[in-house]
């Protein structure tokens, strides 16, 4: 890993990535190709370590030219691929974009990598890698007692955000098979930690438990989610890359499996505990159930025993440790919630998938 070609890179996960390879791995050049859709901001990109070994280009991974010149011009050996659509709620009401970035962009960055790599070979086939990452969602929903996932769980994706990467993951498996490019994957389950898009879960409930807003809960607020802190999924991924073997797929995961309304309790526990003075204290009198998601997943659950025995992987972080510390990097970064909220298409986001929920958000 020299020069790293990062996607999606001043998202939440791409930019906590970035900052994990410029602390960790010294020498490394990384160029971000980000488009800066409505998720991705460069408030995420602030401070970094190392910023002379960081550049950020503002573009689009589905145009071909450009990230043809990027894989020459910077002499790239690893492609680190996040730029995604990544809400499912925001797949349900507008999928258009989820096929366009998930399946034509990942695409486009194969066929690029192959033409660069495969074809050109400026590099031996074993010093290039293109590492894509991808969810839990592929595998579809559990009914209590099923078996956890793993790699070989078979793919029923049930939303069009989980149908587009499960069809970018198949892409992406194929040109190892037929063309011979150097590929890993990896499937992981929810991530939280600093910088994440307040239109996901725990954000969302920590900025409306501090402004007093109603705490919108899907359905009974029984569907569980498996959750990881953000840096133990960039260590996994700078694991995969380094010592995963080509070809292969690690499943990646918390092993935790809360129900949403406990996750929401104990937010407002944590809320309770550093704003005892708010005027929204106890924060749980804010909790609101809202008409469910269409389609809604029930439960994910993860068996990390691959990752677990061939790499030496595992989640450091407990949920309760790392909760707390999400709470109060929220708590802590008022201007960067100002910066991404205030956008004009945060608020209406948050009209248009509240408003019409029983219950709704106002
Ligand atoms: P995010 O929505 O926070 O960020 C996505 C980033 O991609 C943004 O910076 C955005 O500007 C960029 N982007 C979108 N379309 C683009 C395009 N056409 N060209 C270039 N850049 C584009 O996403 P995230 O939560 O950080 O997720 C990153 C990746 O990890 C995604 O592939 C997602 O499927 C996967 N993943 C996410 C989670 C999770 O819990 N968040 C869990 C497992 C896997
Ligand atoms: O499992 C990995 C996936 O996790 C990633 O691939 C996705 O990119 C990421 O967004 C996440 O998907 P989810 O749909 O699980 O995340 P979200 O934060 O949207 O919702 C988490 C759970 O909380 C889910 O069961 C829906 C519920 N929920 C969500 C919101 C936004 C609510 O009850 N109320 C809400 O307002």
């Amino acid at each position: 890993m020299k020069n790293v070609l990062v996607t999606g890179g001043a998202g939440f996960i791409g930019s906590n990535f970035v900052r994990s390879i410029l602390q960790h791995e010294p020498g490394v050049h990384i160029i971000n190709l980000d488009a800066l859709t409505y998720a991705g901001s460069l408030e995420n990109l602030q401070d970094l370590p190392s910023p002379e070994q960081h550049t950020f280009v503002q573009g689009d991974i589905c145009d071909r030219r450009l990230v043809d010149k990027l894989l020459r011009q910077y002499e790239i050996d690893t492609i680190v691929h996040f730029a995604a659509e990544t809400h499912v709620d925001r797949s349900i009401v507008d999928p258009g974009a989820f096929i366009q970035t998930n399946v034509v962009g990942t695409f486009t960055l194969l066929e690029a990598a192959r033409s660069a790599w495969v074809v050109e070979k400026p590099l031996p086939l074993d010093q290039v890698r293109f590492h894509h990452v991808s969810t839990d969602e592929v595998f579809g929903t559990l009914a209590p007692g099923d078996p956890s996932f793993n790699e070989n769980t078979p793919y029923a994706p049930r939303s069009p955000y989980a149908a587009s990467k499960a069809s970018s993951d198949h892409l992406v498996r194929s040109y190892f098979t037929t063309f011979g490019l150097p590929i890993t994957i990896s499937n992981c389950s929810n991530n939280y930690g600093p910088n994440q898009f307040p239109e996901k879960l725990i954000p969302l409930m920590v900025l409306h438990a501090r402004d007093g807003k109603p705490l919108p809960v899907y359905g009974d607020g029984q569907q569980v989610r498996d959750w990881l802190y953000v840096q133990d999924h960039c260590d996994a991924i700078r694991l995969v890359i380094q010592k995963g073997r080509v070809g292969e797929t690690y499943a990646v995961g918390g092993d935790n499996q809360p129900p949403n309304l406990e996750i929401v309790h104990t937010i407002c526990r944590i809320m309770d505990q550093l704003q005892p003075n708010s005027p929204y204290f106890p924060h749980e009198q804010l909790i609101q159930f809202v008409t469910d998601r269409p389609g809604h997943d029930r439960r994910y659950s993860i068996d990390i025993s691959k990752i677990q025995t061939e790499l030496g992987w595992q989640p450091q972080r407990s949920l309760e440790t790392g909760l707390r510390e999400t709470v109060q990097w929220y708590l802590e970064h008022p201007d960067w919630i100002t910066a991404v909220s205030q956008q004009p298409d945060y608020q209406s986001w948050i009209q248009r998938n509240y408003s019409n929920r029983e219950g709704g958000v106002k």
